[in-house]
């Protein structure tokens, strides 16, 4: 009897998380991944936060029902959201805030609505970006191009460029995705100035934000981090924000995020929001309580609240003390290339500047696993891996 399934091709491995299974079947015992973005303390762990452990103490004991959560998920959890992103600014009625499985699941129903609700919809994202944007968009069948954003020296923004593509090649009513901070994977953003440069574009052009907001706290800081997104909104009355707590919460398997639109009015806003329930109806039904509820009670006890900035600080001081003391290690390595240009760099990755070839040799001699665009996961490294990371690097570098 023939076998209908025989017909179907083995797909490709997912370009980062097939770098993890080649990671764990490694058997070299100084093995690194720097591929896949995810904290580590100097352990090693992910570890989980005492807030969230704290919190989740809360709820073993206070928890009444497994019900499900409505359509659009926990209220208080959706109010803290909104507060996060957009502060004071914009009044809540006019903000229909979703909560979805992580911020890949926000990222799917933004682009199912704007495909299934905006005629002749179309997306622009910055080249380079994170893998996943343009498979989502492609998934939903959201027409989407990319703009410019990395300079050739690929070390820096190239703001100009990134200004006439969204001039001259968007068409005003598109969508134009932007990295709220820690942009995946050059760690390169904008600066408040230029902020306002892309503001006044998105503005002129009628263009609609769409933010996807994933490292909020990894940057500089939570306010720090919403510069961008504020700037925006100061020039425009429309935007969609997709929000993600996996890293700054430490939460990635618990799958929390949340997608947010702004409309101009709040009865648009309710509209709005009825359509985007139905998006989330035909795909996932309801969110998954555990990690919505973590992040609410967090964000509604003054104490949690607290011990999570702290240790969201904490993470953020680390990753920027481990990019220095790279940069510092490589510098006796004395393979003569200057790694300075990744201190601005922002959240966990920096795009490294190292070739396909490099990154190879890197994974075939020394047990090292890097992106092959060279994006490196410096969350990933530790002091105590350090110089042998450095050694290997300066010796792809001098080969
Ligand atoms: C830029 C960007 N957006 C969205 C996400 C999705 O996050 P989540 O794991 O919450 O789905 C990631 C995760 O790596 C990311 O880097």
């Amino acid at each position: 009897m023939d076998h209908r399934f025989s017909v179907v091709p083995t797909a490709p491995p997912d370009a980062i998380l097939g770098l993890t299974d080649a990671f764990n079947a490694d058997t070299n015992p100084n093995k690194m991944n720097l591929s896949v973005g995810v904290y580590k303390d100097a352990t090693g762990q992910t570890p989980v936060l005492q807030s969230v452990k704290a919190a989740e103490q809360k709820l073993l004991s206070n928890e009444k029902t497994k019900g499900y959560l409505s359509i659009g998920g926990l209220q208080d959890y959706c109010d803290h959201v909104r507060t996060l992103a957009f502060g004071d600014q914009v009044p809540a009625e006019r903000v229909a805030v979703l909560q979805t499985p992580g911020g890949t699941g926000a990222l799917r129903v933004a682009a199912d609505f704007l495909k299934t609700q905006l005629p002749g919809a179309k997306v622009w994202i910055p080249t380079p970006t994170w893998d996943n944007h343009r498979a989502i968009f492609d998934a939903a069948l959201l027409p989407n191009d990319g703009y410019r954003y990395l300079a050739a020296d690929r070390t820096s923004l190239d703001l100009d460029a990134m200004v006439a593509d969204l001039r001259e090649k968007a068409s005003p009513g598109d969508t134009v995705l932007l990295h709220g901070c820690c942009h995946n994977p050059t760690g390169i953003d904008p600066t408040a100035e230029q902020w306002k440069v892309i503001a006044d574009v998105i503005a002129e052009r009628r263009l609609l934000p769409l933010i996807d907001f994933a490292y909020q706290g990894f940057g500089d800081g939570l306010e720090a981090d919403a510069v961008g997104l504020r700037t925006v909104m100061d020039r425009v009355d429309e935007a969609m924000v997709c929000t993600s707590f996996s890293k700054n919460f430490g939460l990635y398997s618990e799958r929390v995020g949340a997608v947010s639109l702004v409309a101009a009015q709040a009865s648009e806003a309710a509209a709005a929001n009825s359509q985007l329930k139905r998006m989330v109806r035909t795909n996932y039904s309801n969110p998954p309580r555990h990690g919505g509820a973590i992040v609410a009670t967090i964000l509604s006890d003054p104490e949690l609240t607290a011990i999570w900035k702290s240790e969201l600080d904490t993470m953020r001081n680390r990753i920027t003390q481990l990019r220095q003391q790279f940069v510092e290690t490589m510098k006796t390595t004395g393979a003569g290339h200057d790694f300075s240009f990744l201190l601005p760099q922002k959240g966990m990755f920096s795009y490294s500047g190292l070739t396909p070839m490099q990154v190879d040799e890197l994974k075939q001699k020394y047990g090292i696993y890097i992106v092959g665009s060279g994006r490196i996961n410096v969350a990933g490294m530790s002091e105590s891996n350090m110089q042998s990371l450095c050694d290997a690097v300066a010796s792809v570098l001098e080969g």
